[in-house]
């Protein structure tokens, strides 16, 4: 059988075909849709080859904690799409932040990190990093006035995330970055709200990108995965000798599943941005809701910066907070709404073809402090709405539901 290689792809790709297109070669059988190497190790053709392999003289999987061709291909393809020279697959989004601090800091470094992180992202900083050594500083996701007034001699990253993680607050990538290189450190920004199909953090200045791929990269829910994107050097000499010993590795079924994902990545963002725009805009009209938290509603604090930075569009997460009194109403509100739908999911995860709902403060922000979470504004009637496929009429009707039902018990 004559083996197939792959045609090479000429330059300029756009986005949408580099998700579809770029990988490693297909087998000798010339598969059409990517094969899935779901192996642990790899059958070496001889001794002294195995040996040159190990010895990283001569390209050639040999065991998938080191490398595996599918997840190849979900690196080059992520890479591909982020605009970076290379990734790094890990087992899930916080494996790719743990890499990335294990890669970068040492006992005596600092950090500077937004306080409107992901919960878990602050625990890891707050919690794991802290017990090596590592103090970290949380400062306003916006206020970049005071991202610098936290830099001290010792400062090796800045991390962010935009938009956060409920409250879709933005910050500016590239001034954050400027800010960073300024004073020798580096910027690190957690991409998974956006995906690269609406924002390309590198563009910006970022020198990192770290994802859960279980958002929307695969966007249907099904895996938990993990990435970080930097230059090939690094992955080389600082991030697969971690994975490699550490053994945060993405397994190649869940590769593949994310590699088939980012095929429809583009196309589903800019469908769930489409409806979580009409969503929010609805949202602000309904007597019953205090307050919509949404980057593409032009009354948000940072929506200029959110279209430039984000190609024009809001993200599909909505965030709203029930009008309530104190933080008991709010808490029994926010559930009645969210016990009232029928067709959204209640769960916490997000980046589904499935519309999700739920409650922040006491799931995602449930394990921070009271004070963390009201640094955060992460109030006990807020809900996160991250917005699916579905059709918009239905959503509406299902949010309405309790929404309505709130008003007749008032
Ligand atoms: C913004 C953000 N970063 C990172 C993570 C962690 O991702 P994973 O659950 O894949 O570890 C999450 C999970 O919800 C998230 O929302």
């Amino acid at each position: 059988m004559t083996p197939m290689t792959a045609k090479k792809l000429p330059p300029g790709l756009h986005l949408d075909t580099l998700a579809v297109r770029v990988g490693i070669e297909p087998s000798q059988y010339g598969e059409n849709s990517e094969t899935m190497y779901l192996t642990s190790s790899f059958v070496q053709p001889d001794a002294a080859t195995a040996a040159r392999r190990f010895a990283q003289e001569e390209d050639g999987y040999v065991y998938t904690r080191v490398g595996n061709p599918t997840v190849t291909s979900m690196e080059l393809r992520l890479a591909a799409l982020e605009g970076t020279e290379a990734a790094i697959a890990t087992s899930s989004g916080m494996a790719a932040i743990l890499l990335l601090g294990m890669g970068l800091l040492r006992a005596g470094d600092h950090v500077v990190c937004s306080q409107s992180v992901f919960g878990s992202t602050v625990r890891l900083f707050s919690g794991e990093f802290a017990k090596f050594g590592v103090e970290t500083t949380y400062v306003s996701q916006t206020d970049v006035s005071a991202w610098a007034a936290a830099i001290r001699p010792n400062t090796k990253l800045l991390f962010a995330e935009t938009p956060t993680n409920p409250l879709t607050d933005v910050c500016d990538i590239q001034a954050l970055a400027d800010l960073a290189h300024s004073v020798g450190a580096k910027l690190a920004v957690d991409n998974c709200f956006c995906s690269p199909a609406l924002q390309q953090p590198t563009r910006f200045g970022a020198d990192y990108i770290t994802h859960s791929g279980t958002k929307y990269l695969d966007g249907q829910g099904r895996v938990v995965a993990g990435a970080l994107c930097c230059t090939q050097k690094e992955v080389d000499d600082i991030f697969l000798p971690i994975t490699r010993t550490a053994g945060m590795v993405l397994s190649p079924f869940n590769a593949w599943v994310v590699l088939k994902g980012m095929e429809t990545l583009s196309i589903r963002m800019k469908a769930q941005c489409t409806t979580a725009l009409e969503l929010a805009t609805w949202l602000q009209d309904q007597p019953q809701v205090a307050r919509v938290f949404y980057p593409g509603l032009p009354n948000h604090p940072q929506h200029a910066l959110a279209m430039r930075q984000q190609s024009g569009l809001g993200g599909p997460v909505v965030s709203f907070e029930v009008q309530h009194t104190d933080a008991i109403s709010g808490r029994a509100n926010a559930f009645h709404v969210i016990d009232s739908t029928q067709v959204c999911s209640i769960t916490t995860n997000l980046g589904d073809t499935k519309t999700t709902i739920c409650h922040p403060a006491s799931t995602s922000h449930a394990r921070i402090t009271e004070a963390q979470r009201s640094a955060a504004g992460v109030g006990q009637g807020l809900i996160r709405v991250a917005v699916g496929l579905e059709n918009i009429e239905d959503l509406k009707a299902d949010i309405a539901r309790g929404l309505n039902s709130l008003k007749a018990s008032a």
